[in-house]
């Protein structure tokens, strides 16, 4: 396993985009962080304290990949938002956009709730593999092509775990 990014740099760098979200939002807005489990949940976790004043958050479970290392092309959705849009300013918040199938769906249900507005931020984007013309507004580290693992990302469920960002190039 290679660390491509330590624990000091992603504490640093997520300090600072939830420093960015507050700034751009409208001065004292709540905002309401939704995340694609699982791969979202420990940097959603880190960001929204990062971020002060009101932050509320929400899940869908959503996947486009199975238990390999490359994209199905399918995206599943398992379990929706619990709560209302309606007027809430929405940040999605994703692990990494690869292909950017799976954060495509995850913007049009955004969308449908109707929300105020709709910002998004990546820890990691891959863009060197993106199929779909999505817009990403925040983006914490561009990477090459490697296959990743840590601070929430998973090789089949395993490495969530780490409190680092590593690659597994050889699991290809
Ligand atoms: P996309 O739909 O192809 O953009 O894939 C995005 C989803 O696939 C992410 O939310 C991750 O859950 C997963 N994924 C993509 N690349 C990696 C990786 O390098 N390591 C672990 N999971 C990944
Ligand atoms: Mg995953």
């Amino acid at each position: 396993m290679k660390i491509l990014i330590d624990e000091a740099a992603l504490r640093t760098r997520v300090a600072e985009l939830g420093e960015t979200i507050r700034r751009d939002s409208p001065p004292g807005a709540p905002i309401h962080m939704i995340a694609a489990l699982k791969g979202a949940f420990v940097f959603l976790a880190d960001l929204m304290r990062a971020t002060s004043g009101p932050v509320t958050c929400d899940f869908v479970s959503i996947s486009s990949y199975g238990a390999g290392t490359s994209s199905s092309g399918e995206v599943l959705l398992r379990a929706g938002l619990a709560g209302s849009l309606k007027g809430r300013h929405v940040v999605v918040v994703e692990d990494i956009v690869d292909s950017g199938r799976t954060l495509e769906h995850l913007q049009a249900i955004v969308r449908e709730g109707g929300p105020l507005s709709v910002r998004t931020v990546a820890l990691l984007d891959k863009p060197s593999r993106r199929v779909s013309n999505v817009t990403v507004d925040y983006v914490g580290f561009t990477i090459e092509d490697h296959f990743v693992v840590g601070y929430g990302l998973d090789f089949d469920e395993q490495y969530r775990n780490l409190p680092y960002v590593g690659w597994i190039d050889e699991a290809r």
